[in-house]
Order: structure tokens, then C-alpha cells, then sequence
């Protein structure tokens, strides 16, 4: 078992400035970043890191605005990180989104909804070794 997530800030929390402030948010919440950096995703990668969900209806659409712009990419530490993350987040819709969660927070809507944390340990190692080398953490 491991003690590692996944996240991405996604490109509507980048544009509108927000970067510092998720950070902020999920340092102070007790996780240590292990691998960072800016990039972003094209629609061939966004559909590739997206591809459980190829059957769903909203999946076109993901993909096309995962790839809209610049996202922020990271692994993070903390014991129980996956649950934990998934609480400092907040629920997918941000409507429903507990008070003080990073969603209710900073995200726009469903789709364009700021931060994705991964959903298990095993998406936790997967999607982390999407975007970094061995080289590129710590
Ligand atoms: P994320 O946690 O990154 O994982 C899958 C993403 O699909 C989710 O966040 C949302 O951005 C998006 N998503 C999930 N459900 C819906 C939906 N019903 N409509 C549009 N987008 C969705």
C-alpha cells in the first residue's frame, strides 16, 4: 500500500489564477509535494489519461477541455493519502461540495471542476508515472 496521490490542477483553476492558492490549501492540509511541474495535456494525452471513462457521455468533452490549456501536475504524501485528498477536494459537482473543500472553493462546475485527485491506490501509481520519470520526484 502506498501513501502517495495523484493530482492536477486543471486549466480552469490555472487561467483564472488560482495555482497558489490550491497549493496553499493542500500543503496546509498536511501533504508533502513529491513531483511537480506546469504542462499540458494535448487531446491524444488527455484521452489516454482519461480512458476509463471513454464510454461515459461527458468524455468527449473532458477530453476537449483537459486539453484547453495549462494544468499543474503533482504527487503528493500524507498517511491515507488517496481518502484524504479526495476529502480536502470535495465532491466532483461543486454544488455539492462540502464548505472549505478545494472544489467549493475554486471550481467553476462539474466538468471544469479545479483539481483531480486519483480514485484508489493503484490509479494513484498509474497516473503519477503518466507525467514523471523516476528523475523528476523525490
Ligand atoms: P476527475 O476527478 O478528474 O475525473 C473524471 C472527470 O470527469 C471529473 O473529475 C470531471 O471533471 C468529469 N466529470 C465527471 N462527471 C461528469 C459529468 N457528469 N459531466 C461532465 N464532466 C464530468
Amino acid at each position: 500500500t502506498t501513501n502517495r496521490t495523484f493530482t492536477m490542477i486543471k486549466p480552469d483553476a490555472v487561467a483564472n489564477g488560482h495555482i497558489g492558492a490550491i497549493l496553499d490549501h493542500i500543503v496546509k492540509a498536511g501533504f508533502t509535494i513529491k513531483a511537480m511541474k506546469l504542462t499540458a495535456l494535448t487531446e491524444k494525452t488527455a484521452g489516454e489519461f482519461y480512458a476509463v471513462h471513454k464510454e461515459r457521455p461527458f468524455y468527449k468533452d473532458l477530453v476537449g477541455f483537459m486539453s484547453s490549456g495549462p494544468i499543474v501536475a503533482a504527487i503528493l504524501e500524507k498517511d491515507n493519502a488517496v481518502e484524504d485528498f479526495r476529502k480536502v477536494i470535495g465532491a466532483t459537482d461543486p454544488k455539492k461540495a462540502d464548505a472549505g473543500t478545494i472544489r467549493q472553493l475554486f471550481a467553476d462546475s462539474i466538468e471544469a471542476n479545479a483539481v483531480h485527485g486519483s480514485d484508489s491506490d493503484e490509479n494513484a501509481q498509474i497516473e503519477g508515472n503518466f507525467f514523471f520519470s523516476a528523475f523528476e520526484r523525490v
